[in-house]
């Protein structure tokens, strides 16, 4: 891992150094035309590879694009591949290689340990700090014929060497920052809370929550912060690290299935979402999350383990507040809801260690809170 600002130019250097000779650099439109790709490409070149660019990947990639990737990448004769961007380009690079190796669609590897056969050199580059993608098993594709979701994932995935360089975050959009650091705090605080935690992913998640308390909200300010773009980038692939040991848990299940339903970012769906479900975990997970809060140097010694767990929760509210997020969900429809409780259930109880669980009564309950209908959550509720 190459750190700093400049290192995704020092990327380029390892990469061919790597045997490389042909490499796809897989990326997103807005990434062309902030120019933040041309500098790594002309490094690239500069180091004797060849390159080609597929830049056709959309936030929350699909089947499609993925499918559309896999033709350039054939067509290209790369024998290498370098993601640049947010979780985004990652993941459907991650997906490209993983069924350019199996001879798979991607929906035919939904699931654990599926590809079976050696994946071609891959590196990344992230442009956000959120997803921690650059540092985990996953890949999440979405499938607009169901409406869902869903997640190959692999060890080969995790990519042979990545840089997190803040110089080429520092044109991300507030409302960007904000979500992605929000997604990023919800891997830390859902891999802390999981039952497959240990002390190991416990002191990266408990890393990444403080760097992200304290500095998220400077790079929402200020986005030509460097040092805070840093700090929220290593927070990101500590918070990474943390989940793919760990997994995520009711938060990200619920977001998967809004996420495709109303168009709305991931990272911007789990920051809402986050307090709804740590509220429902006050019951059955206080003393973990009270543990959490005063590793983040929340509450007051002296305070008992619902209140400190509670402390946690407000400064979540409050970080939300300061980021510019609503309370709520509004587009949530009520018609909707039992089939997203459906689906999220499946997800979460499939395989996330989650800490305590939640009946659909439960979940449905959340989700209404969620969309700011409390009210209509009585009798029901
Ligand atoms: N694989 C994993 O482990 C994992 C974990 C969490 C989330 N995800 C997935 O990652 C995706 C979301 O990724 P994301 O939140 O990083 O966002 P993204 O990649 O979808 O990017 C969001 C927007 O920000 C823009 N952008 C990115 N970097 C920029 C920069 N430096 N300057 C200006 N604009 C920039 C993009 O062009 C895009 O419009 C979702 O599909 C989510 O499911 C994957
Ligand atoms: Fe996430």
């Amino acid at each position: 891992m190459l750190t700093g600002p400049g290192s995704s130019l020092e990327l380029a250097q390892l990469i061919a150094d790597c045997g490389a000779r042909s490499v796809l650099v897989v990326t997103d439109r807005v990434l062309v035309e902030l120019e933040v790709v041309a500098p790594l490409v002309t490094a690239l070149k500069e180091a004797g590879l060849a390159v080609s660019v597929f830049s056709q990947v959309e936030p929350d990639p699909t089947i499609s694009i993925i499918l559309a990737g896999i033709e350039q990448l054939r067509a290209s004769g790369a024998t290498a591949v370098l993601a640049i961007g947010g979780g985004s380009p990652i993941d459907a690079a991650k997906a490209m290689i993983a069924c350019c190796a199996s001879g798979r669609r991607p929906e035919k590897l939904d699931g654990y340990f599926k590809v079976g056969a050696p994946v071609m050199p891959f590196f990344a580059v992230p442009t956000t700090a959120g997803s921690g993608s650059e540092v985990t098993v996953a890949a999440v594709v979405s499938d607009p014929g169901t409406g869902r979701k869903f997640a190959i994932v692999d060890n080969q995935l995790v990519p042979a060497a990545v840089a997190l360089d803040p110089n080429l975050m520092v044109g991300l959009p507030a409302g960007v920052t904000a979500a992605t650091g929000m997604d990023a705090l919800t891997h830390a605080i859902e891999s802390y809370l999981s039952t497959l935690a240990t002390p190991a992913s416990r002191a990266l998640s408990v890393a990444a929550a403080r760097a992200i308390f304290r500095d998220l909200q400077q790079a929402w300010q200020n986005g030509r912060d460097i040092h805070a773009r840093q700090s929220l980038a290593k927070a990101s692939c500590l918070a990474g690290l943390a989940f793919t040991r760990a997994s995520v848990g009711y938060v990200h299940a619920i977001a998967h299935q809004l996420g495709p339903l109303y168009h709305l970012p991931h990272g911007y769906l789990n920051a809402i979402l986050l307090p709804y479900v740590l509220d429902f975990y006050l019951d059955g997970a206080a003393s973990r999350m009270a543990e959490l809060a005063r590793a983040c140097g929340l509450g007051r010694d002296g305070d008992d383990p619902r209140s400190l767990a509670a402390s946690l929760i407000v400064a979540i509210r409050q970080l939300n507040a300061d980021l510019g997020l609503p309370p709520t969900i509004e587009q949530i429809a009520e018609a909707d809801i039992a089939e997203i409780v459906k689906r999220a259930l499946a997800e979460a109880h499939g395989t996330y260690p989650v800490p305590t669980y939640m009946s659909a009564h439960d979940c449905a309950a959340v989700v209404r809170r969620a969309a700011g209908r409390a009210m209509a959550a009585k009798g029901g509720d």
